[in-house]
């Protein structure tokens, strides 16, 4: 039988579809598929959906399989994780496509990188898996599954349930937003992304360390904990945020915190477009309750974490909170302040960086 060995962003979308945290989606998208998400970012049948998840194959595996009924899945090492039955072999426009996609071209944006990398053929159909696609030491330390997630929900008793995506190691201004969110609702699971990521983004392994040292000294154990989004970042802003909320109902949110520049890299992206958006789309098509917020900030006249909207201070007096900001000091040697970083968490960052 033919084989495609899969990239390790192709397996960890695969892993997710297969567990059921990509539904609507079921099945690799196919080349109907594919235009639709592009164009009008919903599948052929009309559901919202924002990006294609399909394999991508060389041009040598691409016209190996031409013919073939069924194709074996390999992972980066080889392993057989699964197949495919009536394999679509088809080829896509990534150049154009990418604009679409991340609302941009440029090769120096990290997502639209991956996607021209990737080459044009994608490989669609249904795909059965095998292998057991959990995932590995320390990352099993907390659910991951969908229905994992919904269980450790269900046995908390939780009905209203905010999620929390991150990239970054948790600095005061999530904090804030996920606490000011909590205050509304039973429930907070942080849930950060911890597929594959660019380089200079903090490593998922470091992060782990930081998220249970901060919930075991910063949150209540019966109202937040830790679950793990096993996809790769994409840092495609809007779109994905689009993503990002609609597969967090597939966890058992309820409503899902949208700050500034949500899965936003470099200038691609206005401040507020990616919560825009989901504002505009809403609860009906989302699953979810888009949970808004401005961009936060330290305070030293208030001595606390506020923003625009409740802080009546001057600019000079407001310490800016952000990821790359947190990654910037630490490159440079510095521990980052308890106002910016809980110290905690930042003596796990400053040994990483070291
Ligand atoms: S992301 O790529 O996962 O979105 P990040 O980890 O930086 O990146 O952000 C996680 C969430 O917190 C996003 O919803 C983002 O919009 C929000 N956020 C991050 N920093 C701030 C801030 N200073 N003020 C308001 N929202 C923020």
């Amino acid at each position: 039988m033919p084989s495609v060995p899969l990239s390790p962003r192709d397996r960890s979308d695969l892993r997710l579809l297969s567990w059921g945290a990509y539904a609507p989606l079921a099945e690799l998208t196919g080349e109907a598929d594919h235009r639709s998400i592009v164009d009008e970012m919903r599948l052929g049948g009309g559901q919202l959906w924002p990006f294609p998840i399909a394999p991508a194959l060389s041009d040598d595996v691409a016209s190996a399989l031409s013919g073939a009924s069924s194709v074996d899945l390999l992972g980066p090492d080889g392993e057989l994780l699964g197949t495919v039955t009536d394999p679509e072999v088809y080829r896509t426009e990534p150049a154009t496509d990418v604009k679409s996609l991340f609302g941009t071209d440029d090769p120096a944006h990290p997502g639209v990188a991956a996607v021209l990398e990737a080459g044009p053929w994608r490989l669609g159909g249904t795909a059965q898996v095998d292998a057991d696609l959990s995932l590995a030491a320390p990352f099993d330390r907390h659910p991951s599954t969908p229905a994992a997630v919904k269980a450790a929900i269900a046995e908390r008793g939780w009905q209203r349930v905010v999620f929390f995506q991150t990239r970054n190691p948790i600095h005061r201004a999530h904090e804030y937003l996920t606490k000011c969110a909590l205050e509304t609702v039973d429930g907070l699971v942080i849930h950060p992304l911890v597929g594959e990521t660019k380089e200079g983004d903090v490593p998922a392994d470091v992060r782990l360390r930081c998220y249970e040292v901060l919930l075991e000294s910063y949150y209540p154990p019966d109202r937040a904990m830790l679950a793990l989004f096993a996809a790769p970042m994409r840092y495609a802003g809007p779109r994905e945020a689009v993503l990002h909320a609609l597969v967090r109902a597939n966890f058992g949110a309820t409503h899902f915190i949208v700050g500034r520049d949500h899965a936003g890299v470099g200038n691609y992206y206005g401040t507020y477009e990616a919560q825009d958006l989901l504002l505009s789309l809403g609860q009906e098509a989302l699953g979810v309750v888009p949970v808004p917020f401005e961009h936060s900030f330290y305070c030293n006249a208030c001595g606390a974490v506020a923003s625009a909207k409740t802080c009546p201070h001057d600019q000079s007096e407001h310490l800016h909170l952000s990821g790359t900001r947190q990654r910037e000091m630490l490159s440079a040697g510095e521990l980052p302040p308890p106002e910016l970083t809980r110290p905690e968490v930042a003596i796990i960052l400053q040994e990483a960086y070291a």
